[in-house]
């Protein structure tokens, strides 16, 4: 059996990263929306099974796909189990394990992610079903005064928490905590987000280290050091690249194997120019690439709209802009190749 960090590194091969397709059922109706799409069992399915049945996206840039519960026991539309179709283009399985941000008392608009009762039966089972890795997010909102030194600390126990629990039970946990970028008013600048960011992977890895969490058996899944999408200020990609590797070189350990972004509803192309970016300032001392949900997905889903005829073309949208990160995940990718396409 790999051992965690042997799981964690082939997460994050050179020129792969993840998908985030783990969507709450709240989230993944707002996404529907856009495209006019009654939310059912059967249009996750269909969905999800575009995706995941896009054989070039899957096989050449994918390593591994964050679910739902649902999805991970859930069969394609002929009988097929997800699991097994992952397994077909050697995609790793991963569970996102939390149950939500909810409102903590004491604060003014900020959230603790709930989850932890249960988890460790409930990770047994995942991993008895297949799953290899799992993510946990942590939300930390940005105003004038929040994040609160209590909301940054209860947020980093939890995830130490959920870390060390998914570890005891042989899977890999990507730890996200992700300084919002879209929240309320979401008006904060560049270097607000650089110390908000700073400040909470300082405490979230000390409260790893607590919990006795191995840093090489875990990926880090972060927010890039970006202004609140409100503010004003516009960043060149350079500028958000270098501020982003500051923060990182300052607080992640070289030990931990990989760091897989969040989009953070930053447009498809700037996620990738970001990451690409960063990737060419290297060399850097962990690997990095991509855990998109909206940044990988968005093309797709407006090409596909619900239609059973749209797959093909929904299928090579997604294709390309898992080709786009890809390239990112090395330093590759040029604003061209993007255009032309
Ligand atoms: P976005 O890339 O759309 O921010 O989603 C990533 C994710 O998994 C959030 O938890």
């Amino acid at each position: 059996m790999p051992s965690l960090n042997e799981v964690a590194q082939k997460l994050v091969l050179p020129g792969m990263g993840i998908l985030a397709a783990d969507e709450s059922e709240g989230t993944i109706a707002k996404r529907f929306a856009v495209i006019g799409l009654p939310v059912t069992l059967e249009t996750r399915r269909d969905y999800r099974e575009m995706l995941f049945r896009s054989r070039e996206a899957m096989s050449k840039y994918i390593s591994g796909v964050i679910l739902t519960e649902e999805t991970l026991l859930q069969n394609a539309a002929d009988g097929t189990p997800f699991v097994t179709l992952l397994a077909e283009t050697d995609v790793l399985p991963g569970i996102k394990v939390d149950r939500g941000a909810f409102a903590m008392p004491g604060t003014q608009g900020e959230k603790i992610t709930e989850g932890l009762d249960g988890l460790r039966a409930r990770l047994a089972h995942y991993r008895e079903v297949g799953a290899k890795f799992a993510k946990w997010r942590g939300v930390i909102a940005v105003s004038d005064i929040a994040p609160s030194r209590n909301g940054i600390r209860a947020n980093a126990h939890v995830l130490a928490r959920y870390a060390a629990l998914c570890q005891e039970a042989g899977i890999v946990p990507v730890v996200e905590p992700e300084v919002l970028a879209d929240g309320e008013p979401g008006d904060h600048s560049l270097e607000r987000c650089a110390e908000v960011t700073s400040e909470t992977l300082e405490t979230v890895f000390k409260e790893l280290r607590l919990a006795g969490v191995d840093l090489g058996g875990m990926l880090l899944k972060p927010n890039m050091v970006l202004p609140g999408i409100r503010s004003a200020e516009r960043p060149s990609v350079g500028e958000v690249a270098r501020r982003t590797l500051e923060v990182l070189k300052a607080q992640v350990p070289a030990t931990v194997p990989g760091i897989a972004f969040l989009s953070g509803g930053q447009s498809d192309e700037a996620a990738t120019a970001h990451l690409s970016a960063m990737n060419r300032m290297g060399p850097l001392p962990w690997a990095l690439t991509f855990s998109y949900g909206r940044a990988l997905q968005t093309a797709a889903l407006l090409a596909w709209a619900g239609e059973a005829a749209n797959v093909p073309a929904a299928q090579a949208a997604f294709a390309h802009r898992a080709r786009m990160n890809s390239l990112a995940a090395t330093g590759e990718w040029r604003v061209e190749l993007d255009r032309a396409a």
